[in-house]
């Protein structure tokens, strides 16, 4: 099992290239972003206490998204590997994550941190809130609290996995292409140590 964590701040593209990496590789993506949309969606209790959370740009609770996670990767037994967006967000996010994948005696093979520009992030993100209908999207002002978010509580994930020599920092800027390429080089390199 190879599991991958793809890392970010919001805009990055992490989930352009989760799309194509789990094409490539054959891996599970787990996205908290898609699995809280879609509580949201369903109008589960869930789903209604994260949204005004989500609409503001904070993080949600450490416990819903671990719980999230416990049970997505509970559900995909035979997997050849996750690759996980947009989580962990924090500290104990990951420590978390270290414990679940510990008792599948499995653990995080590659931190892949995109780095793209704050007005880049920007840009892209309101450019998408034109048409993706996603309420955090739209607003400049709550785009740049998610980006405070990110430097104040996630942006310390990558040192919690640098101490293990997992990250990877990968340019996010250029095409698509481009940068699917450098992800998949450092994996292709990982993956056959
Ligand atoms: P989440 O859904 O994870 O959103 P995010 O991290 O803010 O990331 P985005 O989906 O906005 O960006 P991305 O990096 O995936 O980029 P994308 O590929 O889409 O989280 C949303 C909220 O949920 C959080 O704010 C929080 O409240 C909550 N949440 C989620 N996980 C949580 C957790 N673990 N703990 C606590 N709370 C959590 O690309 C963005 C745009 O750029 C697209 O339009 C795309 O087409 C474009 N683009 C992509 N690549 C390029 C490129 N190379 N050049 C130009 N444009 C590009």
């Amino acid at each position: 099992m190879f599991n991958i964590i793809l890392f970010g701040p919001p805009g990055s593209g992490k989930g352009t290239q989760s799309e194509k990496l789990i094409a490539t590789y054959g891996l599970i993506h787990l996205s908290t972003g898609d699995l809280l949309r879609s509580e949201i969606s369903r109008k589960t209790p869930l789903g209604l206490e994260a949204k005004s959370i989500m609409d503001s740009g904070q993080l949600v609770p450490d416990e819903v998204v671990v719980g999230m996670i416990s049970s997505a990767l509970d559900a995909n037994p035979v997997a050849k590997g996750f690759l996980f967006d947009g989580f962990p967000r924090t500290v104990a996010q990951s420590e978390a994550l270290d414990k679940l994948l510990a008792l599948k005696k499995t653990t995080i093979g590659i931190v892949l941190a995109l780095e793209v520009s704050e007005e880049e992030l920007v840009h892209r993100l309101l450019n998408r809130g034109l048409t993706s209908g996603r309420s955090d999207d739209t607003n400049e002002a709550v785009i740049r609290a998610r980006i405070i978010e990110y430097q104040n509580k996630t942006s310390v994930v990558a040192d919690y996995y640098s101490k293990a020599g997992k990250v990877v920092s990968v340019k996010g800027e250029g095409t698509v292409d481009q940068i699917f390429a450098s992800l998949c080089s450092e994996i292709d390199k990982r993956m056959s140590i």
